[in-house]
C-alpha cells in the first residue's frame, strides 16, 4: 500500500464518495487504505456531546477536545508504529495548493480530522502537534459547513498524483498550477469534429505544425493567465 487515509468526522456517510471513481479503483487495487471513524464513538455521555460553547462568548459552538483527543489516541497510538500526518481542514488554515498536494502524496499516512461548527478547540491542534505534524489547511476564501467536502477535494488532489493511480502518467505533469515549466493557466483543449455548430477548432491545432501549435498553447495560457490570474504571472 502507497497510503492510508483516517478520517475522522461526526458525518461519517459524507465521506462515501472517497470509495467512488480514481480513488475507488485505487482502493480496489490495495493502493490506497481509506478508513473512516464516526467522533461520537469517543463521547462519553448518553447524549454523545460533540461541541459546547465557546469560552469568551460568541456565536456557534466549538468542538470539545475530550472526544477529539480519544480519537486521535485510538485512531494514531502514541505508542503505535509510525505517526501520520494531521491534516484539519479550516477556513483559516493555509492555502491549499498543487505544491501541498504533492507534499501530502509523498506521505505514508494521512489523518484528516473534520471540524463542524466554528471549529475545535485549539488544544487539540497543539496537542496533536507534540508527536505528528500539523497542518490546518483551507480551500479558499469562502466558508463551508464542515471540513468533510474539503478531505474530498484534498483526498482526491492528493491520489491522482500517487504513481500508478492516474491512468496517464503524464497528465498531472502538465496541468495547471503544478511544477511545469511556466506555471500559468493551460490553454483551452478541442477535441472532434473540426466544426460544431458552427463554432471552428482553431486551425493552427489541425495543422501537423507541431511548433506552431506549441507557441500558439504557450500564447493562449499567458492570454488565459492575464485575464482571469494575474497574480500567477508575478
Ligand atoms: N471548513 C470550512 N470552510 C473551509 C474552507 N474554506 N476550507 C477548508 N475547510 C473549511
Amino acid at each position: 500500500r502507497q497510503l492510508k487515509i483516517d478520517v475522522i468526522t461526526i458525518f461519517p456517510d459524507y465521506l462515501a464518495p472517497l470509495r467512488q471513481s480514481l480513488l475507488g479503483k485505487a482502493i480496489e487495487r490495495g493502493q490506497v487504505e481509506v478508513a473512516v471513524h464516526d467522533l461520537r464513538q469517543w463521547t462519553d455521555d448518553v447524549h454523545r456531546t460533540v461541541d459546547d460553547t465557546p469560552y469568551g462568548g460568541g456565536p456557534g459552538m466549538v468542538m470539545l477536545p475530550e472526544p477529539w483527543g480519544r480519537a486521535l489516541d485510538a485512531v494514531a497510538p502514541p505508542d503505535g508504529p509510525g505517526r501520520p500526518r494531521l491534516i484539519v481542514p479550516s477556513p483559516a488554515g493555509r492555502p491549499f495548493t498543487q505544491a501541498l498536494a504533492e507534499e501530502f502524496a509523498a506521505e505514508p499516512w494521512l489523518l484528516f480530522a473534520c471540524g463542524r461548527y466554528e471549529g475545535i478547540d485549539a488544544r487539540v491542534a497543539e496537542y496533536a502537534a507534540q508527536r505528528m505534524r500539523v497542518d490546518e489547511v483551507s480551500l479558499g476564501d469562502y466558508v463551508l459547513a464542515g471540513g468533510e467536502v474539503a478531505v474530498l477535494v484534498i483526498a482526491e488532489a492528493v491520489s491522482r498524483l500517487l504513481p500508478g493511480v492516474l491512468g496517464n502518467a503524464q497528465s498531472a505533469v502538465d496541468d495547471s498550477f503544478s511544477a511545469g515549466p511556466d506555471g500559468l493557466l493551460e490553454a483551452p483543449a478541442y477535441t472532434k469534429p473540426a466544426s460544431w455548430r458552427g463554432l471552428d477548432v482553431p486551425p493552427v491545432l489541425l495543422s501537423g505544425h507541431h511548433g506552431e501549435i506549441a507557441r500558439w498553447r504557450a500564447e493562449r495560457s499567458r492570454e488565459r493567465t492575464a485575464e482571469r490570474r494575474p497574480d500567477l504571472l508575478g
